[in-house]
């Protein structure tokens, strides 16, 4: 099956903005439409009134991937625009991705950080835990070696 055409472009919309340029971790549309079409890939979107659909002429402000394998799924993408940050936002949209996991049986999630992401407290108020440390994992367009940090969830 293809991927929703618009999915992509609003995921597309988020993705130019909302990653900081000087850590290339923004993917490019190519990368997107692919892994939507392999098996076990799951995407939510987000809208600035917190919805879960953005209509036309409502803004996306977010969304997540994940990839999901058996009962475990990781998160490989989650972003919330610049312009919708600081709202809660990003809470609703995680806690979706975890309910939308647990529904679908997953019981181990996981995601990777760059140590030092503000987005760590986020994750940390919803349970996720670091359970490792990739040395110098990330490399910045400056040339910085930044770890990564493994973080996980175990659903009840
Ligand atoms: C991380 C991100 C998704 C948060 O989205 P958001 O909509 O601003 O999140 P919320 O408004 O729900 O805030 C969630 C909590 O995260 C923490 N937080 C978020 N941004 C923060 C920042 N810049 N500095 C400090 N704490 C921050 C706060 O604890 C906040 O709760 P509070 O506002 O009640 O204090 C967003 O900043 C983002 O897209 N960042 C760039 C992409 C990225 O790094 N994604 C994660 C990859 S692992």
């Amino acid at each position: 099956m293809l991927p929703p055409l618009d999915d992509v472009d609003r995921i597309m919309e988020v993705m130019q903005s909302a990653f900081p340029p000087e850590y290339g971790e923004a993917w490019n549309r190519r990368q997107v439409s692919d892994a939507l079409l392999l098996a076990g890939t799951h995407h939510e979107l987000i809208a600035s009134d917190g919805s879960d659909r953005p209509e036309a002429g409502k803004d996306t402000a977010g969304f997540y991937l994940s990839r999901g394998l058996f009962d475990e799924e990781e998160l490989l993408l989650f972003a919330i625009a610049p312009a919708h940050r600081r709202k809660g936002l990003g809470h609703i949209l995680l806690k979706r991705f975890i309910e939308s996991a647990r529904q679908r049986n997953k019981k181990r999630l996981f995601l990777e950080m760059r140590r030092n992401n503000p987005a760590g407290v986020l994750y940390a108020a919803h349970g996720f835990q670091p359970i490792g440390i990739r040395p110098r994992y990330y490399r910045a367009l400056n040339g910085d070696r930044i770890d990564a940090i493994t973080q996980e969830l175990v659903i009840e």
